[in-house]
């Protein structure tokens, strides 16, 4: 292949795309004007056109007054100067979307043969001739205003990348016969499967089998009977190429084929995968698209399903990096809910999607994150019974997370058999029988990988021996077959040994940045070569390794085949990978500043290669933050990556404080995931030991995630509250007004369970009065909404002090609340707390009411927190109307749960007293003895003692009916420990049946002095 110079004189003819742009109307616009006047108006307009040229590297060649004419691939020859050309003239009509000077443009763009002539030269790069800009100089005419159009032979090169729209044949002026043009649309993100841009593939051979079982597949997709196909089998052995071919297919059926790739450092970007699906399939956002033009899609795709709610959109906003700038933090909704709503709404979207066929091509598996790995699981399950197919290809490493869903099914590629082979080699070689031998020993040494037996031919050809004056002799023969390297990635290596320079190492550090390289990042870390660096690129696409990528935002390139950049890494010296590796996480961070959050998790791989721990653990920090918005599981990952990265790093500030925060974030995020206190103390410990030396305030936050683990790790209530008063103790009263309300909702929630009524309720105030000084880092540490967690409080708080009328207007308000949440729990809140008032003011019609909300919810949402929740809703809601059979019976399938899933252990007692309670209702006096008796002591351990304040008044009770006079003497300590603890918790809730049970023993014999 012809290799292109790099700095090519003028006065030569060369392969060009020419772009003419125009003002519409101009000359209507300025028709008053004179010259001078003229031009000041029609100046910005041409630079901002002049502009969005040599941003895609074009030069312009000549300004008319009121246009532009441009050339991309000359003067400098330009690889992949089309589709350069279209994104130039996209970004130009996209500057010209927001012009204030109210022009608007038409662009017409057509690609061919260029002379162009230095003679003429004006100052930007000389004079051009020919047909080619004779005709482009038509195109531009027939676009509309705002419009762009190409003639068919510059939509030839962008090939399946452009979106386009074909607007007919037309004859131009000047030009014979008809020339086909398009209206270009926009560019499809940036293609995915590099077989759609290579010019000429190899003749598809073989495979019917395959493309049977995957058109047998289509048809019941298409009567909805969705299926998933997985294709697993050796590199190279033509997974992509089954899948491109198949696609390709279902294109020219008219049906929509969208395609995700996983990245070799996928586990470094989590989530990529799963957000380009949600960007591209479910949403239909294209690169063009801004922030507004997302979130106007994303609003209407969701409107689809229903209104959609605010805190959906906001979710997605965020998710999808669309969220307006400086908009307000999405309304309490912790992690593990998100990420579930995310994937419930994935869900519902396929679901809906239930009228049009589409497929979804998924690439490379076996590089998947273990993020978007849920999400695809989501996609091909949720697909079951609808007309969206997914096909997905891996190697045989991949383990298959959904191989047991019914929809699934799974084809293994073979290598091609020895007659394709064959056939493949001929078709590469070219029939000259001289060859016959030579082609036999390809077929022999690729063993049936297409992939291999295409690089041992060009490998070949390389050397010269496959040219006519090649020596064919039997020595030479076996002399070659002893040179064929004995596997692809051999074959490959050699190839990239006779590389020259610059291109080598310019490939060696394509190999490091990825397999997709922004140029932006390459000059970056390339500086010094930066004169070649084009030429550079030239040589490596013409070599074939390499291939021009479509992409709005700045060219970019990327590996022709994975194992290329496999081979191209591996074989470098590690000593050598590091300082380069090191060059791309900074350059990245130049390139990605827009988008630092979710590609922190890929600088921070780049730092720890390069051996940099302190910097990859702060990226990594910034990861896990940005994880953990949607995935506590996977943020706590990053947070134990963060430690084992700073682990044997000198001491710092910066590395201390990273240590405290990651130790910080593990106890805060592990109770969600379910973890206690045993497993995540030594982390505690260590951030403690930290933040003790060198930041009071980490101090504070950190006691307060060990209280709250303690306590869900059914640790005793006074233990939470003594943690917190350690925390309060380590601050100046006044001087952190949101800091302190926040301890002090903590504290009210520690009270609380404690029992301690009034002093919960002094805290909650306090919280709620300095609620608002509450800061973003405070808020994104704990992670759900503080407003509706002190609220809640306050109701349930309320409740029980007996302030019944004052606990309603709260639970009103939360109410309000919870409508702009999507977090279940948060939901389930107010009608939890309508429930608990029910319960006092005895209206099994409320309480029916509200639980059937609860149960809404639970159902809506799986989770075994919330089925607690509604297991206890349930009881209270059925006991109010005398059904203690079901509640005794409800309450037992939640004790089971508790104990089993450890979840809401906090509850652990208040079940055991409400199924004491029950068992006497049920007149199972020895039962409600016996669970009363389990109730109190747990309580005590836990030192809640309004459970066990419940307790010890059903166990008394329960005494007396069974033993009637004899039972008072061991029923009245109980009911004076009740009395007791009635008047340290101020639960006047309780005083009610403590005084008629009392009252009780009067009407056995004797009465009883209690004081209450
Ligand atoms: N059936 C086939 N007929 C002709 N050529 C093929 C066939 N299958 C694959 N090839 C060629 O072999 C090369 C490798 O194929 P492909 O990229 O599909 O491999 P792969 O299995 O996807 O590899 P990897 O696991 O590395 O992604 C491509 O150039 C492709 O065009
Ligand atoms: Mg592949």
């Amino acid at each position: 292949m012809p290799v292109i110079p790099a700095v090519p004189a003028w006065g030569e003819l060369k392969q060009a795309t020419v772009l003419f742009a125009d003002i519409v109307s101009s000359t209507e616009q300025i028709a008053d004007l004179d010259a001078e006047q003229a031009m000041e108006r029609l100046g910005p307009a041409l630079a901002l056109m002049c502009e969005s040229i040599e941003k895609f590297s074009g030069t312009v060649v000549r300004t008319m007054g009121d246009g532009v004419m441009a050339l991309f691939g000359a003067p400098k020859a330009l690889e992949g100067h089309a589709l350069l050309a279209c994104e130039a003239a996209l970004d130009m009509q996209q500057a010209f979307k927001g012009d204030s000077l109210g022009f608007r443009i038409r662009v017409g763009l057509h690609s061919g043969q260029v002379a162009s002539d230095p003679q003429q030269a004006d100052g930007r790069g000389g004079g051009a001739h020919g047909l080619t800009i004779h005709l482009a100089s038509r195109v531009v005419g027939l676009a509309e205003p705002g419009g762009i159009c190409a003639t068919e032979s510059c939509y030839a090169l962008l090939r399946s990348s452009g979106d386009v729209r074909f607007m007919g044949k037309h004859l131009l002026k000047g030009i014979s016969g008809h020339t086909g043009i398009y209206a270009l649309v926009g560019l499809k993100a940036a293609s995915t499967n590099r077989l759609t841009q290579q010019g000429s593939l190899t003749p598809f051979l073989g495979r019917t089998g395959e493309m049977d079982v995957l058109k047998q597949a289509l048809l019941l997709t298409e009567r909805g009977q969705a299926r998933a196909v997985g294709i697993s089998g050796e590199p190279g052995a033509g997974k992509s190429r089954l899948c491109h071919e198949f696609t390709q297919w279902c294109r020219s059926h008219s049906i929509p084929v969208f395609e995700v790739r996983a990245q070799p450092y996928g586990h470094a970007m989590p989530l990529q995968p799963g957000l380009s699906l949600l960007r591209t399939f479910f949403f239909r956002i294209t690169p063009a698209d801004d922030g507004a033009a997302a979130r106007a899609r994303i609003t209407a795709r969701l409107a689809q399903l229903g209104p959609p709610s605010e805190a959906d959109l906001a979710l997605l906003y965020d998710f999808l990096g669309v969220a307006e700038a400086g908009s307000a933090l999405l309304p309490g909704l912790n992690p593990k809910l998100r990420h579930a709503r995310l994937l419930s709404l994935v869900r519902e979207l396929v679901k809906h999607d239930a009228a049009t066929t589409s497929v979804i091509l998924i690439e490379d598996l076996h590089w998947l994150d273990e993020a978007s790995e849920e999400f695809v699981a989501t996609l091909v399950e949720a697909a079951a019974a609808t007309q969206t197919m997914v096909v997905l290809n891996f190697r045989p490493s991949y383990r298959l997370p959904w191989a047991q869903f019914d929809n699934f099914q799974k084809v293994e590629l073979d290598q091609l058999s020895g007659s394709e082979i064959e056939h493949l080699v001929r078709s590469l070689i070219g029939p000259r029988e001289e060859l016959r031998e030579m082609c036999r020993l390809v077929v022999k040494r690729s063993g049936g990988n297409p992939f291999f037996a295409e690089e041992l031919v060009r490998s070949l050809a390389d050397g010269g021996f496959l040219a006519e004056e090649a020596d064919l002799s039997a020595e030479a023969l076996q002399a070659i077959e002893r040179s064929l390297p004995p596997t692809v990635q051999a074959v490959i290596g050699a190839r990239l040994d006779r590389l020259g320079e610059p291109e080598k190492t310019l490939l060696q550090m394509c190999a490091i940045i990825g397999k997709e390289i922004p140029l932006a990042v390459l000059e970056h870390m390339a500086s010094p070569l930066a004169s070649v660096i084009e030429k550079g690129l030239d040589g490596l696409c013409h070599a074939d390794l390499i291939l021009p990528q479509p992409a709005v935002g700045g060219r970019r390139f990327a590996f022709r085949h994975p194992l290329i950049q496999e081979v191209a890494y591996s074989t470098q010296l590690k000593v050598r990978r590091g300082p380069l590796h090191c060059a791309v996480a900074l350059a990245m961070e130049v390139y990605y500043r827009d988008q630092l959050d979710e590609y922190a998790a890929l600088i921070a791989y780049h730092y720890e290669s390069a051996g940099q721990h302190v910097d990859a653990a702060h990226h990594s920090s910034r990861a896990a933050q940005w994880v953990g918005a949607t995935n506590s599981a996977l943020a706590i990952k990053h947070w134990h990556k963060v430690r084992s990265l700073l682990q044997g790093q000198a001491r710092s500030a910066r590395a201390d404080s990273l240590r405290v925060r990651a130790g910080g974030q593990i106890a805060v995020l592990g109770w969600r995931e379910g973890l206690v206190l045993q497993e995540v103390q030594p982390f505690i410990d260590e951030a403690k030991a930290l933040a003790g030396e060198m930041d009071g305030r980490l101090m504070q936050l950190l006691l307060m995630a060990e209280g709250r683990m303690l306590q869900a790790s059914g640790g005793p209530a006074d233990g939470y509250v003594d943690l917190l008063r350690q925390a309060q103790f380590l601050m100046e009263p006044g001087a952190d007004p949101g800091r302190e309300a926040m301890i002090n909702a903590a504290l009210s929630q520690a009270y609380a369970w404690a029992g301690l009524l009034e002093q919960a309720l002094a805290a909650n105030t306090a919280a709620m009065q300095g609620m608002s000084a509450i800061d973003r880092f405070d808020r994104e540490w704990i992670g759900f909404s503080v407003e509706h967690w002190v609220l809640g409080m306050r109701a349930r708080l309320l409740t029980r002090l007996g302030r019944l009328g004052d606990a309603e207007e709260c639970l009103q308000q939360l109410l309000v609340l919870g409508q702009s949440s999507n977090d279940p729990v948060i939901m389930q809140f107010a009608h939890f707390g309508y429930i608990d008032l029910a319960w006092c003011r005895q209206s099994a019609s409320i309480a029916q009411e509200h639980y059937a909300h609860v149960e809404e919810i639970a159902a809506k949402h799986e989770g075994p927190y919330l089925r607690v929740f509604a297991l206890s809703c349930r009881a209270t809601t059925v006991s109010i109307a005398g059904d203690f059979v079901t509640a005794a019976s409800t309450l037992t399938d939640a004790l089971a749960l508790v104990r089993g899933a450890k979840v809401a252990m906090e509850y652990e007692t208040e079940i055991l007293a409400s199924l004491a309670e029950c068992y006497r209702q049920l007149g199972q006096a020895d039962r409600a003895v016996e669970l009363g008796g389990e109730a109190i002591a747990l309580a005590r351990r836990r030192s809640t003692r309004l459970p066990e304040c419940r307790a010890l008044i059903t166990s008394a009770a329960a005494l007396l009916d069974k033993h009637g006079l004899i039972g008072v003497a061991q029923a009245k300590p109980l009911f004076a420990m009740a009395a007791e603890l009635v008047r340290l918790t101020g639960a006047t809730i309780y005083e009610e049946s403590l005084q008629r049970e009392c009252a009780r023993i009067q009407t056995l014999g004797k009465p009883v002095e209690v004081s209450a």
